[in-house]
Formats: structure tokens, sequence, C-alpha cells
């Protein structure tokens, strides 16, 4: 793994007065590790505490570069927006950035309308609230997923039922799906989720929400440029909704947006994400509102960062063929996807295959060992103890559960590509996870 060599100087000092903003400063700089912060008495000019940090007592200090599972990219556009933003003092929750966020985004997906928010999760909400859940009604979604796919059906108080993943994508099983109608004809919506930019069997799961009339939520919060038999992510369920969440595959810091075709719906849902405020010359409220608006610095890097998701997508397509080639020999299989579809690839994410007895934990231990970061699969929610009284269908007709096999024998690989990580960066990583079979 490349170093970084840092010289030591034990006179020089790098002083702030607040040690959290200090450790977050320095852990974003030089990427963790090799460093201590102490109290600086001896910095008598100031009155209050000063820290500073000191390399470990050695002349010359080792410092491994960190490699994420994916860090943000900014393509240099994003200051562009953002700079006219402050320019015209457009710092508000509306604004240019905004307005024209949502149109290039609804353009590219295809849909007729879409409403930016400071969430994917607020985005999951409002598609909920559109959609009327409310106390008691039943809510299918996918069991292995990010817990912000399930919250908000809580937040409307209404009931999750989980449904397992199917081996072929690792996302919402169709027959689990039509195992769960057999026990409740009547959800109120369905949530279907494509796991690491990985597109969900769509047509399937579509036909068995038509027969029975029940609209679908296209969680697509980490497939955005990803497509579905020619279709992006995002454009195919009732809502599609999106994240712009630090790690995706395109970043606003922070945000989501509500996509659709019901241009009506979509107003009354702009309206209850800025307080429910009527029009009115008074501040006039007629149902609850909610603070999720996008502020128009954000859109301003959204602006910026989808002049480079198609640069992203390749590269990080780039990313996965790397490691399959390379894995195609061990007994490491990549998350798989049908072959009319197109993953975003946004985490590269596998299995080590059954009957190895290599554990996730040990590759994942040995790469931290070398400063990188790995993640394991997302924990199915019905295993999680927050939903564990909630009803859970699996896809295997014995009750055995796929999900839980693949969070059993799945990680996430480093996804970052130039400069985050550079091609002799990422053949070593492999050489790693090799060496560890
Ligand atoms: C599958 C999934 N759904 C929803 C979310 C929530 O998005 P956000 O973090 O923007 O609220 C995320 C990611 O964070 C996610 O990975």
């Amino acid at each position: 793994m490349p170093t970084i060599r840092i010289k030591y100087a034990p006179g020089a000092v790098s002083a702030v007065h607040n040690a959290d903003n200090f450790l977050k400063t320095l852990d974003y700089m030089l990427g963790l590790c090799y460093y201590t912060v102490y109290k600086c008495d001896f910095i008598k000019k100031c009155s209050s505490p000063v820290y500073g940090f000191g390399m470990y007592g050695k002349e010359e200090t080792e410092m491994k570069r960190k490699i994420y599972l994916s860090s943000p990219c900014m393509c240099g556009e994003e200051q562009k927006y953002v700079r006219e933003a402050f320019d015209t003092n457009w710092i508000a929750p509306l604004g240019k950035n905004v307005n024209e966020f949502e149109n290039t985004i609804k353009e590219y997906i295809g849909a007729k309308g879409a409403v930016a928010m400071n969430a994917g999760t607020a985005a999951i909400h409002m598609a909920l609230r559109a959609l009327g859940v409310g106390s008691g009604d039943i809510v299918f979604c996918q069991s292995m997923t990010f817990s912000a796919s399930a919250n908000p059906i809580i937040y409307e108080n209404g009931i999750p039922v989980f449904i397992d993943s199917e081996p072929d994508t690792w996302n919402m099983s169709p027959n689990a799906l039509r195992k769960a109608f057999e026990k409740y004809p009547h959800p109120k919506a369905v949530i279907v989720v494509h796991l690491y930019g990985t597109p969900a069997k769509m047509d399937e799961i579509a036909e068995i929400c038509n027969e029975h009339n029940v609209p679908l939520v296209e969680d697509a919060a980490e497939g955005l440029g990803g497509e579905y038999k020619g279709k992006k992510l995002g454009s195919l369920g009732k809502y599609g909704i999106l994240s712009f969440n630090g790690n995706k595959i395109i970043t606003t810091s922070g945000g989501g947006m509500l996509v659709g075709n019901d241009e009506a719906m979509l107003q009354t849902v702009l309206k209850w994400i800025t307080q429910s405020r009527e029009p009115a010359r008074w501040y006039q409220h007629e149902e609850l509102g909610y603070n999720y608006r996008m502020s128009n610095i954000v859109a301003g890097i959204g602006r910026g960062q989808m002049t480079a998701l198609e640069d992203h997508v390749s590269q990080k397509t780039n990313i996965y063929n790397k490691y399959k080639e390379a894995f195609a020999d061990m007994p490491i299989t990549m998350q798989p996807h049908e072959a009319d579809t197109k993953p975003n690839h946004w985490l590269s994410a596998a299995t080590i295959d059954k009957g190895c007895n290599i554990s996730p934990f040990t590759i994942m231990d040995r790469l931290a060992e070398e400063n990188v970061e790995t993640r394991p699969i997302w924990k199915p929610m019905h295993m999680q103890p927050f939903y564990k009284d909630c009803d859970y269908f699996a896809h295997n007709d014995d009750g055995t559960s796929i999900s839980e096999d693949i969070f059993a024998r799945g990680l996430c690989l480093p996804s970052d590509f130039y400069p985050q990580m550079k091609p002799e960066e990422h053949d070593e990583i492999i050489d790693i996870i090799k060496r560890c079979f």
C-alpha cells in the first residue's frame, strides 16, 4: 500500500481550540493513524485550552493512505453553481439551483416531476404519505436494505412486512412477495430497493403489484445512473426516490429527491415539505407540515455532480469488472445482475462461496490493517432488534432465507476510483484478499 511519509518536527505544533474539530480535520487530511493529540500547556500565549499533535516520537513516521469504500468525487463544476448561489444571495431552501437540479434529474430519469429534499429518507417518507399510508396500514418492504427504506413506514404508524431477497440480484424476491400477498392481500404499498445499484427484478415485481393494484415505491437511493431494460432506475415505480448522501454515486453532502409522474401530487408534496404553508397572505396551515426542502447551496453541488454522473458510473463499472476478473478462479462471487440490466456499480459487493471456511470478517480485518475500509452487507431488517416482531417472508419454500445467507457470506469492497483509489492500490487490495485464502 503506498504511504505518505511525514517528517517528525518536534517543535512544530498545529494548534486549535477544539479537540473534536481538530481530530476530524486531521482524519480528513491524513486518513487517520500514527498521530497523537495532546493538550499543549506550553503554548503560553493562548488563555483557553489548546490542542496540538505530534508524530509518535520517531524521526520519520510512515502514514498509510486511507482507502475508503466510497468517497465523494467533486468534478469542479460544483463550485460554479455554489458561487452563483452566493453571488445572487440565494442561500435559502429555494432558488435557481434547486429548480435546475430538479429539472436535470427529471429529464435524466424520464419522469414528469421531481421534488428535491434534504434526504432520501425524507423522500421515502413523502412517497408513503402521498400514497396515503397511515396508522395500521401494511407496507411490504425489501428486508435486505438500509434501515432508511423501512423507517418511514413507522413514521406514519404503518406496519412493515419484510420480504426476502432472491439470489440473482440480491433484491426483493418475487417468490417471497407472492407469499406475502397470500397472507396480506391489501398492503398499502410495496418498497423495492436496487441494492448497491443493482436493479431488482422489476417486471416480475411490478406484475405481482399490478395484479393486486398496489403501488410500488422504488428506493433507488443507491441506484442513480443504473438501468433496467433501457429505463433509468427511479422511473419504474409509482414513485422513485434518490439519495445524494455523502457516499452515494453523486453527492450533495446530504439530500434526496422524489420523482414521479403525478405532477399534482408532487405539488402537494412540495407544500408538505415546506411546512404545509398554504398560498395566503399570512402563514396559513391546514395540514401537518415538514421542513424537508433542499437548500439552494446543496442543489448547486448536485447540478455540478450531475455533469459527472456518467463518468462515475463508468469508473465504478470498471472497478467491479476488475474485481470480477481477478476473482474468477477464487471462491468469491461478485453481486450478480440480470443480463438486460445495467447496474451503476455504486458499491462492489461480493460473497465468499459456500463451503469455504474464510469469514468475510477475516478479509475485512486484514484490509483494515492496511487502512482499507470495507463494510458488511446490510443486515436484513427482519434480523434487526427494532423490527424483530415484524412478519417476514422467505424466498425458499422450506423457509430458509437468501438475505440471511448473503449477509453471512458477503462484504462490500472499496469502490472508489482514481484519484481516491489508484489502479495500483486496487491491485494491492485484490492481492491482499487473494492472500487471505
Ligand atoms: C437503500 C437506501 N435507502 C434510503 C437511504 C436514505 O437516504 P438518505 O441517507 O439520503 O436519507 C439510503 C442511504 O443512505 C439507502 O442506501
